[in-house]
């Protein structure tokens, strides 16, 4: 399906070509319904996404660690996080714009790396990054998704982000550096809360293995799932691109067992936050902060910003939900603060925002909006949080980002 320019908010569900998608997720299909109308939240999306691709997918996109604590704490903790709504403020229009790293943006929210984004739906990266240009957010591209840098450069816009899953080797290290840097990609993002592997377990029940093996428990699960399968038949199943130009110089040292991702060190240390200061000339961001004196550590070491994330949960079932420590990193540091983790609509932007984020990223979001859509998602998933914001807003009173209320706890 060839990459639409306008988002069909308004336009009739029954023209939508892909008939498979009319199939397992419209019910009531033969009225004229919008994209508004039948996903008027995310929660639609996410439905509809379910149906649309195999089991072994849905449980890597969706799960998080363990028995999924972090996951379930970050919504609840959110939900908490209370806002005064304000009366007789008169009529307005919200301004949703932001300015963040130097760049002015119109909206507060952006997409975060996402690995294997490509498993969800065939040319994920290059369909995230279209819609992220069109709309004038950051798209991040994880070093683990199935598009290399210079796969999407021609569609990337002026904020392309990279996040890199530290090289061992040096070398491959300052390659990486220079593909993004020549791709385009302007901020560099360093994730620092993947230590060791998590177990995920989850995924291991679906049958997902690592490097994925199409073995015939999944081909079950991909024939029911023929849209998908589609797809993938026409692109070939999806690896880690990036990762190609490092495998045959690497294969010796790798073990007889090991895949390509074991080039990278999922452990980088303080020493190694100031390699990369040093050798990436524009802004750096240090993803997976959860306490104010890291925060402030980082600060003294020159990163430009600090991204407050448990990975969504997927990393370690006893850490802290991202908005409850969201305050105290507001006090340790004056950089500005990047949060995620949870993040379902615009009210819950507006409340990371009230409680000291300066921007918003969401991750399993845009590829619910993927799964269901296909390559019209992201750009309805943008038109709901949106809609959510300004909705909000008007409720609050609120006539731009800077303007919000200090948040207060709900029962
Ligand atoms: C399927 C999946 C893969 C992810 N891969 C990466 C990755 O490659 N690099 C990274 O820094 N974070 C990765 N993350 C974490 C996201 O960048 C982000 O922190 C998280 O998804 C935000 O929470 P949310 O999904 O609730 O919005 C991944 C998350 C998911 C769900």
């Amino acid at each position: 399906m060839a990459p639409s320019t306008q988002p069909r908010h308004a336009s009739p569900l029954t023209s939508l070509s892909d008939a498979s998608l009319q199939r397992s997720c419209g019910r009531a299909i033969r009225c004229a319904m919008t994209y508004d109308a039948r996903f008027p939240a995310l929660s639609d999306l996410k439905n509809c996404a379910e149906r649309r691709i195999p089991k072994f997918v849905w449980e890597y996109l969706d799960s998080g660690t363990g028995s999924e604590a972090t996951k379930a704490r970050n919504r609840s903790a959110l939900d908490k996080v209370g806002l005064m709504p304000s009366i007789l403020h008169g009529e307005f229009t919200p301004d949703l714009t932001t300015s963040f790293l130097g760049a002015d943006l119109p909206l507060p929210f952006g997409i975060a790396p996402v690995g294997m984004s490509g498993l969800m739906w065939p040319d994920a990266e290059r369909y995230l990054a279209q819609s992220a240009n069109r709309l004038g957010i950051p798209y991040t591209l994880s070093t683990v998704a199935t598009a290399a840098p210079e796969d999407i450069q021609n569609v990337l816009g002026e904020n392309g982000w990279f996040q890199m899953y530290p090289p061992r080797d040096e070398g491959i290290r300052r390659d990486m550096l220079k593909r993004a840097r020549a791709s385009g990609f302007t901020t560099l993002v360093l994730t620092v809360d993947v230590p060791v592997a998590s177990r995920r377990e989850r995924q291991t029940r679906s049958g997902l293995t690592n490097p994925p093996r199409l073995t015939p428990r999944l081909l079950a699960q991909v024939a029911l799932r023929p849209a998908w399968a589609l797809g993938m038949a026409h692109r070939g199943m999806p690896h880690m691109r990036m990762l190609d130009a490092y495998a045959n110089a690497a294969t010796n040292n790798l073990p007889v067992n090991a895949h390509v991702g074991y080039l990278l060190r999922t452990s980088p240390d303080w020493d190694y936050v100031k390699w990369l200061r040093d050798a990436w000339q524009g802004p750096f961001v240090v993803k997976g902060v959860l306490r104010g004196k890291d925060a402030e550590r980082l600060q003294g070491l020159g990163v430009d910003a600090v991204w407050v994330s448990n990975h969504a949960g997927r990393q370690f079932d006893a850490a802290p939900a991202t908005i409850d420590v969201l305050p105290a990193i507001r006090r340790a540091t004056t950089l500005p603060i990047i949060f995620d983790s949870g993040i379902e609509g615009g009210l819950d932007i507006l409340r990371a925002l009230a409680s000291g984020a300066n921007f918003v990223m969401l991750g399993r979001a845009w590829h619910y909006a993927l799964a269901a859509l296909g390559p019209e998602g992201p750009d309805h998933l943008a038109h709901i949080l949106k809609s959510d914001l300004i909705a909000n807003m008007g409720q609050l009173g609120a006539r731009s980002l800077r303007t919000l209320p200090k948040p207060f706890k709900l029962d």
